[in-house]
């Protein structure tokens, strides 16, 4: 292996604070769903890439387009192409937000879509959550040190004036592969101090955190978690009218965006 160096750390350091000082130019939203992501498609007039920066065969979808000065690319991971649903979870969400920063360099990406809200922390079903801390709640490794990195804790990128603007809900976001919620699950989510649980964001973050690309997690609530309604019931009942709530902040903060750079979020 070759040696650590100091030195590239302080040059990627200076590159990255250099960075934080320009406009924001291309921002990546990644989204895990179709029902999600097709709302804002239409309101940014995003047209599909029909020469897709992405491997042959893969069937991940990237919608782009001008909108104000910002040049945004929506990625879908498309549906399973034997079962033919959405590609969701933590293994797609990796893919496509790796393959996505390595062809397209974006200044930022914003992971949005629907989770599940949790009313002890005061989430109701329509909240929309900026997430400002992620962690997965179900890579238990009880090994010293292994235990922290399953767990995977990483913070968004802080956007201070974003949240004064914008009047949204603050919390922790959990993430998992399972809709649903086992008794493991639930420990180490109330560990994790979640508001909101997901199947993607602690996923994308570890990916931007590796190519130190800033995050921000936007997450739209379907259902109480510790309520009394079956999961996927509340769900789907709620999906249409929760994306229209998830559209309109997703467009409010990309509006917000527009014209700033990192430092001024
Ligand atoms: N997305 C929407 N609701 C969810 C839940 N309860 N768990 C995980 N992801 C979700």
């Amino acid at each position: 292996m070759a040696p650590h160096d100091d030195r590239s750390d302080v040059a990627e350091e200076a590159m990255v604070a250099e960075a934080e000082k320009r406009p924001i130019a291309t921002i990546v939203i990644i989204i895990a769903m179709q029902t999600e992501a097709l709302p804002l498609v239409n309101r940014f007039q995003l047209t599909e890439d029909l020469d897709s920066v992405f491997p042959r065969g893969v069937p991940w979808v990237r919608y782009h387009g001008i909108y104000k000065d910002l040049h945004i690319s929506i990625i879908w991971p498309g549906k399973d192409l034997v079962l033919g649903v959405d590609n969701v979870g933590t293994v797609s969400a990796s893919l496509v937000t790796y393959a996505s920063i390595q062809a397209l360099q974006p200044d930022l990406v914003i992971n949005a879509g629907t989770a599940g809200g949790f009313k002890a922390k005061g989430a109701c079903v329509g909240d929309v959550v900026l997430a400002t801390d992620v962690a997965f709640h179900d890579r238990r490794i009880p090994i010293p040190v292994f235990d922290q990195y399953g767990i995977g804790l990483r913070k968004a990128c802080s956007a201070p004036n974003l949240l004064k603007e914008l009047n949204l809900k603050i919390g922790a976001l959990s993430t998992g592969d399972s809709l649903d919620m086992s008794p493991h699950d639930e420990s180490s989510i109330l560990a994790n101090g979640a508001t909101v649980k997901d199947m993607e964001g602690a996923a994308v973050a570890y990916v931007a955190d590796l190519l130190k690309v800033p995050v921000i997690f936007i997450k739209a609530v379907t259902d109480i978690v510790d309520g009394e309604k079956p999961t996927a019931e509340e769900f789907l009942q709620n999906l249409a009218a929760v994306t229209a709530a998830l559209d309109q902040s997703v467009t409010k903060v990309v509006d917000f965006i527009n014209g700033k750079c990192i430092s001024e979020l």
